[in-house]
């Protein structure tokens, strides 16, 4: 016997999952439903969230979800000559993350088409719109319409989620935000690739990063993820790898707003920070690898080093902000110039802090500075905080150097009077100095592939799925 939607009803199904029994696709499509339509109660959502949380879900059911969600709203088209080369990058975010900004026009000078559809900040981590709109002018709201426009003439844009996208995905999420829920397998999975799958990409890569200052605090628990990431992307059909970084201290020398877009601006004219460049390589090489533009990934990572190397990635770059509102003027300044504060409005206050013992950088915590500076302004606590553009950080010294007492380590760019004892203490420890020689690492760790373990979890309605990884050797 076959059950109807008309018999379903949220309290049971609340107690089901309550209980630790598995949905079917049909009770999840019931729910999502109800949520699209608002029919739902907020504390029932609030219940059933929490319940997934305790429970958990299988490979089936958290499928089933983001297929649901996926398809709650708008499914992004492309013009059919482009379906080998739509790609995206997914971050889980990490201090001085500012990987998307010279990524996508890297990519886009090598041939590919990148819709990134980006996040806010919030929390201790920065939102690539954010950084945007520290540009006067960057206009990060874009319909799809002209986001087809701007992929035509420019080949990458980088705007915000639109209302018709998932919608969702922004209903659960504000709900997971108050009711503790953010951190559980399901839901973040379900959340991130319903949006990667709306964007209807050929290849998406996923940056998984695990450390102090990353969700996931273990190596073990980012591959966890990984692996659920992959697994959901592939069977909607998305080719997906991801690559596990560490996350220990910022990314690059310069963290918040303004100050991470001139870092980015320094890594497309072929300088900046040796691992901004080589998240931006790893990641460009696996994908331009991914959608065929390369026979390899040494050779895909190649081509990323070509192109910021020999301007057309700064080109792209400058072509995306003038098609995303900022003047010629601006864009010309920033990318042709390095009078980068004739732009950006600088900060009232710079103030430095010194070192307190001699030694060797061992290392140089990224959260004591986040909290810090979202303190000072840079970063929101709630969804609606204003951010001071200006806010930032300079690390003046990089792990491995030996260093002498009372040495400037960081500059802090602030509009307060003065840094605070407190916010000065609290600085000091994200620095940890000993008498060992140590060597800054590469940040990547591991690049995953689809593996074939957990595909017999899936259930029958999978079986286009299943024929598409099979017709795609993905495992
Ligand atoms: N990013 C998302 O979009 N959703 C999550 O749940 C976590 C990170």
């Amino acid at each position: 016997m076959t059950t109807k939607m008309e018999d379903f009803n949220i309290p049971s199904l609340i107690q089901k999952k309550r209980d630790g029994a598995e949905f079917g696709k049909d009770e999840i499509q019931y729910f999502v439903q109800l949520i699209k339509n608002g029919e739902i109660q907020e504390c029932q959502i609030g219940a059933l969230l929490m319940a997934i949380y305790m429970k958990g879900m299988s490979l089936a059911e958290t499928l089933s979800l983001t297929g649901e969600m996926m398809t709650s709203g708008e499914m992004m088209q492309w013009p059919e000559e482009w379906c080998s080369s739509v790609v995206d990058k997914h971050s889980t975010g990490g201090v001085g993350d500012k990987v998307s900004l010279p990524l996508a026009p890297a990519l886009a000078a090598a041939g590919c088409k990148v819709p990134m559809i980006s996040g806010r900040g919030l929390g201790h981590t920065g939102g690539t719109l954010d950084k945007l709109e520290s540009v006067p002018g960057f206009n990060v709201d874009q319909t799809s319409e002209q986001m087809v426009d701007i992929l035509k003439t420019v080949g990458c844009c980088i705007v915000g989620q639109t209302e018709s996208l998932v919608p969702v995905d922004r209903i659960l999420y504000k709900m997971r935000d108050v009711t503790s829920t953010v951190e559980s397998l399901p839901l973040i999975t379900s959340s991130i690739m319903s949006k990667k799958g709306a964007e209807s990409l050929s290849a998406l890569v996923l940056d998984v990063k695990y450390g102090s200052a990353a969700i996931c605090k273990t190596r073990e628990s980012a591959r966890t993820l990984a692996r659920s990431l992959i697994q959901t992307g592939t069977c909607l059909g998305i080719h997906t790898r991801a690559v596990l970084s560490k996350m220990d201290s910022p990314i690059g020398q310069k963290i918040g707003n303004s100050l991470e877009v001139i870092e980015s601006l320094e890594c497309l004219k072929g300088r900046g920070p040796a691992d901004l460049r080589e998240l931006v390589e790893c990641l460009g090489g696996i994908l331009i690898w991914m959608c065929e533009k390369a026979d390899s990934f040494e050779k895909g990572r190649k081509i990323i080093q070509t192109v910021l190397d020999n301007g057309s990635a700064l080109q792209k770059f400058q072509d995306m902000m003038k098609a995303q509102g900022v003047t010629p003027e601006h864009a010309n300044t920033l990318c042709q110039t390095e009078n980068y504060f004739k732009v950006f409005k600088p900060s009232k206050c710079k103030e430095e802090l010194h070192t307190t013992q001699e030694g060797i950088v061992n290392e140089i915590y990224a959260m004591p500075i986040a909290e810090v500076l979202r303190e000072l302004g840079a970063g929101r606590t709630k969804t609606d905080d204003p951010i001071n553009y200006s806010v930032g950080a300079e690390l003046l010294i990089t792990v491995g150097e030996r260093v002498t007492k009372g040495t400037p380590w960081v500059r802090i760019h602030h509009d307060a009077q003065k840094l605070t004892e407190a916010q000065k203490s609290l600085l000091q420890t994200a620095l940890s100095i000993g008498d060992r020689p140590v060597s800054a690492d590469n940040r990547i760790s591991e690049i995953m592939i689809p593996d074939s373990i957990s595909w017999s979890e899936l259930n029958g309605d999978l079986d286009s799925n299943r024929n598409y990884i099979k017709q795609n050797n993905l495992v």
